[in-house]
């Protein structure tokens, strides 16, 4: 699948068959995250993968659909960076578009990461002092949703706006 492709088919996929994921595909995908862009080069950022059945249930607080995925990688960011949330963005944007070539689902998780920010840092060992973006949830697809975009047509302007 070439990276439009992918582009194009990413959703955030929710429901998974509970089939773990092969360790070289993990590894392609946190690849994917560090070779995002980032505001100087910092690459202020940490990928921590756990595929630890009983930590995956501690985590599931979150999301209790998360129970069947094949592992789930906490996104931990330098805040002291200048554009932490940026960079931190492009490389969970990098990561849900490789997981989709490989033919992987996956969510970026953070609206329900947030809350739970120093209980998950607590149990996943993050330094204080930096923060836990999100966490994205991976794993063989039992659906992939069809979600409305706004058309093409609705949010290009050329030339003004
Ligand atoms: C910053 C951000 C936070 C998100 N947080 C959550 C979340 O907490 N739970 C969830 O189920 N989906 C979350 N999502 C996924 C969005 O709900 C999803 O991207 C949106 O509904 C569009 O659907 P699509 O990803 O299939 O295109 C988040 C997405 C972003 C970009």
């Amino acid at each position: 699948m070439d990276a439009l492709e992918a582009i194009r088919r990413r959703r955030s996929v929710r429901r998974y068959t509970g089939d773990p994921i092969p360790r070289e595909d993990l590894e392609k995908i946190v690849d994917a995250g560090r070779l995002a862009a980032s505001g100087n080069n910092r690459q202020p950022w940490d990928f921590i993968v756990v595929t630890d059945r009983a930590m995956i249930d501690r985590l599931k607080v979150a999301a209790g659909w998360m129970d069947k995925a094949g592992a789930i990688i906490a996104v931990v960011l330098d805040p002291s960076s200048r554009w932490w949330l940026e960079d931190g963005s492009a490389a969970v944007e990098n990561m849900l578009i490789a997981s989709t070539a490989l033919g992987y689902g996956s969510c970026w998780l953070e609206g329900y990461t947030l809350p739970r920010e120093e209980e998950f840092k607590a149990l996943l060992g993050v330094p204080e002092g930096k923060r836990l973006l999100t966490l994205v949830p991976l794993g063989v697809p039992a659906e992939w949703p069809t979600v409305e975009k706004k058309p093409l047509e609705a949010v290009i302007h050329w030339e003004k706006y």
